[in-house]
């Protein structure tokens, strides 16, 4: 029996029933520890949900709401035990019987993931410690010179004056400026905003003036007013003060208020900094919520020498903070408590309804939520909320990135796993910081990241302050290998977008797991290294250092490479050891019976959408080969989140062939007049194994004359490419096309 998923941060693929494990949940800064063997660390964002197949393939899952600290220990038998210390249980069963349907019948509890906007799907360049706007210039313009594709420069906290939220710092002059730079270019920015608030500026003071709430503590007589009365802002409330990046103590809005004072203050905010930062997207970070050195100061004199938050562990008022079973959250930690790096479990949220005791791991998802219910009112544009903290749910508001992992082999790894989790949680749009985030990178780690980071959804170059630069253009080798992969993920593009409309609507995930596409294959059980997107491109990253070969799985199916070297060439069955150059494409794979659209990439989503489609067709023997295509406007917002009601073209295609010859068609399932495709204008098959005859095309019935520079018949490889431009219209007057050819001799 495989057990997958539990918790977020998980390292033990599939998890080892034989063993006793306990793994806890309750959200928590830390960053992912994949060097050890085993870390069974509570991360970011809390998960209760697993899926366990069984032999022949069938998948069951189960989850359990539950948002206070809880655990789960897997065992012998196989067996496992599940504790929570508080709130309810809501239990739901869900009975497949493939993994696929699993998930898709998960989502359909808990909703579906968000659409991203078309260009959050680009390649994102982010780092902590940009001194000042023109070292954030020099990086993101050495990158663009060498003709990296590139559609998303981010600013973290250093943009904030004093890490303030909603201001700029002095180092910062001209960020509007350059905004409007990077628009005219046709890129977009994402920007970092956290929840804690400094309790003595004029957002705090607007905070207030609205009525908006923030996590309180009880009673007043729980107040340290020796720190409180310092803020007049503060002075007469109970508002928990804490402390995280700006210099002064910190408020944490309480976006569980259901009045909804608190988001519209959020979304006001947003809205008066967007006048002048017009960001694309936001990114929320630390909102387990995180805060620093929470402690049991006890003397008057190092509470007001620290001005930390401290919390009761003895007494009456103890009784949330130190519970006669803290779960192993704490107990793995020596002299930590629940409160740990986070506020008092006695803290009131909800306008005073909850305790933070059973809501603490809701934080990222109410801050979420709140953020991308701000968006109609800040961008007005469909955009991207990237969140570290995340709950169930959490993927109908945003994405996430895999939190503060490190420059090492096995933080690439374990991503992998990481992105495939994810998609399991409804998350789809998800990656890890590519290079590491903590201690320095090198250039084979850097070079292969980008390898394997072209291909998660969510793809974006991070670093911490103080660390070397680790942007493409700091290597040749770099530059040139993350130019290859990503040129080849902006030409696929539209096949990725697809994906995602299949996930917002209907609650499919974009990265899969071998196993999800072959539940029988006891082999395909057992890769954790090697992803899919969607049913048909199979990516078998290099992972390890020295790597010249990947020692990669065909599950018993058609597979054509799509490498340079070898593209086009079937793929036997079972184990290959394919070459993996350090300076050409990831080993990537096509699977047979599918159609993929494409269009040709160039240096931004923006200016990529505008050229031609192409389809590639890749054949399985006797039978049809089928796809989709999925277009919009791309940056329109889903009113409602109703995306049966938005504006779209939906084609489904197909191709059959026979002796005679094939039949390439078109079915727009939901055509709307309003979105603008470009036309289709080249057609790629695999294992096709005719020369087709190229004065014979015909589109519904018309002779259609192909450009002969582009087009031909490669025996050898059994390849067909026609193309013509404007071959086939994909606007929604057309509804439908049939595109049909008889070989050479028929
Ligand atoms: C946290 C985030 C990281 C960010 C840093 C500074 O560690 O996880 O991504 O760069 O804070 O904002």
């Amino acid at each position: 029996m495989r057990l997958c998923g539990w918790m977020d941060g998980w390292t033990d693929a599939p998890h080892n029933l034989e063993r006793y494990t306990t793994w806890p949940m309750f959200a928590r800064d830390i960053g992912p520890d994949s060097a050890s063997a085993l870390s069974t660390q509570n991360l970011y964002g809390v998960h209760p949900f697993y899926m366990c197949i069984e032999a022949e393939g069938q998948a069951h899952g189960v989850f359990i709401l539950n948002s206070n600290a809880q655990e789960v220990e897997t065992g012998p038998g196989p067996h496992l035990v599940y504790r929570t210390i508080g709130g309810r249980l809501d239990m739901a069963f869900f009975p497949g019987p493939t993994p696929e349907e699993v998930i898709n019948q998960y989502l359909q509890h808990i909703g579906f993931p968000f659409l991203p906007a078309y260009w959050a799907l680009g390649y994102q360049l982010c780092r902590w410690g940009y001194g000042s706007l023109d070292a954030m210039k020099t990086v993101i313009s050495r990158n663009q010179a060498l003709g990296i594709p590139l559609d998303v420069p981010y600013a973290d906290i250093d943009y904030m004056n004093h890490y303030e939220d909603f201001t700029e710092g002095g180092n910062w002059t001209g960020f509007p400026a350059y905004t409007k730079q990077l628009h005219d270019q046709g890129l977009h920015l994402i920007v970092i905003f956290d929840p804690a608030v400094e309790v003595d500026y004029s957002s705090f003071q607007r905070a207030l003036n609205a009525d908006a709430s923030f996590i309180e503590w009880a009673r007043d007589d729980q107040v340290p007013h020796d720190i409180q009365d310092q803020y007049p802002m503060a002075k007469n409330t109970k508002i928990m003060l804490g402390n995280v990046w700006p210099d002064r103590n910190t408020a944490f809005p309480d976006f569980l208020d259901p009045r909804n004072n608190t988001d519209d203050w959020w979304a006001g905010e947003f809205a008066q900094f967007h006048n002048t930062l017009p960001f694309d997207g936001m990114w929320i970070d630390m909102n387990e919520p995180s805060n620093f050195d929470t402690g049991t100061y006890s003397s008057l004199e190092q509470r007001l020498a620290n001005a930390k938050l401290s919390c009761p562990i003895s007494g009456a008022d103890s009784s949330l903070d130190v519970p006669p079973y803290p779960t192993q959250a704490v107990f793995q930690r020596d002299g930590e408590y629940l409160f740990s790096k986070t506020l008092c479990m006695l803290g009131k949220t909800a306008h005073r309804t909850r305790n933070f005791y059973d809501t603490k791991s809701l934080y990222g998802w109410s801050e979420a939520r709140a953020t991308y219910k701000a968006i109609p009112q800040v961008t007005g544009k469909r955009s991207a909320v990237i969140s570290r903290s995340t709950f169930p749910s959490s993927g109908r508001y945003g994405g996430h990135w895999l939190g503060d992992n490190t420059a090492r082999w096995e933080d690439l790894q374990t991503s992998v796993i990481g992105v495939m989790e994810f998609n399991m949680f409804g998350l789809p749009y998800v990656g890890s910081d590519i290079c590491g985030f903590n201690g320095p990178s090198n250039e084979e780690l850097c070079l292969r990241w980008h390898q394997f980071g072209a291909f998660s959804p969510f793809s974006r170059d991070h670093n911490s302050e103080g660390l070397p630069d680790q942007d493409p253009a700091v290597w040749p080798s770099v530059a040139n290998a993350a130019k290859i992969a990503l040129t080849f993920r902006y030409y696929y593009l539209p096949l990725l977008y697809s994906l995602h409309y299949n996930a917002a609507r209907y609650g499919h995930t974009v990265i899969r797991p071998l196993f999800f596409e072959f539940p029988g294959d006891n082999e395909a059980l057992e890769i954790s290294e090697q992803f899919l997107w969607g049913s048909a491109l199979m990516i078998a990253p290099a992972l390890y250092p020295g790597q010249t070969t990947v020692h990669a799985y065909f599950p018993y199916a058609t597979w054509y490479s799509l490498q340079p070297e070898t593209y086009g060439q079937q793929m036997f069955s079972g184990f290959n050891d394919v070459k993996a150059p350090l300076s050409s494409l990831t080993p990537v794979f096509v699977r047979g019976g599918f159609i993929l659209p494409r269009q040709a990439a160039n240096t931004t989503t923006t200016a990529s959408r505008l050229n031609p489609f192409e389809v590639l067709i890749t054949i399985k023997k006797d039978a049809v080969s089928s796809g989709e295509l999925y277009y919009d406007a791309g940056d329109d917002i889903v009113p409602n989140d109703n995306i049966e009601q938005h504006p779209r073209v939906h084609w489904q295609f197909s191709f059959s062939t026979s002796l005679v010859g094939g039949v390439f068609s078109g079915n727009c399932e939901t055509c709307s007049t309003a979105v603008k495709p470009p036309t289709l204008d080249t057609i790629e098959i695999l294992g096709y194994q005719s020369t087709p005859n190229f004065t014979q095309f015909k589109l519904d019935g018309s002779t259609v004359n192909l450009d002969m520079s582009k087009t031909f018949y490669d025996a050898s490889l059994q390849r067909v490419v026609i193309s013509s431009k404007n071959l086939i219209s994909l606007l929604a007057l057309k509804k439908k096309f049939t595109l049909s050819f008889s070989n050479n001799y028929y």
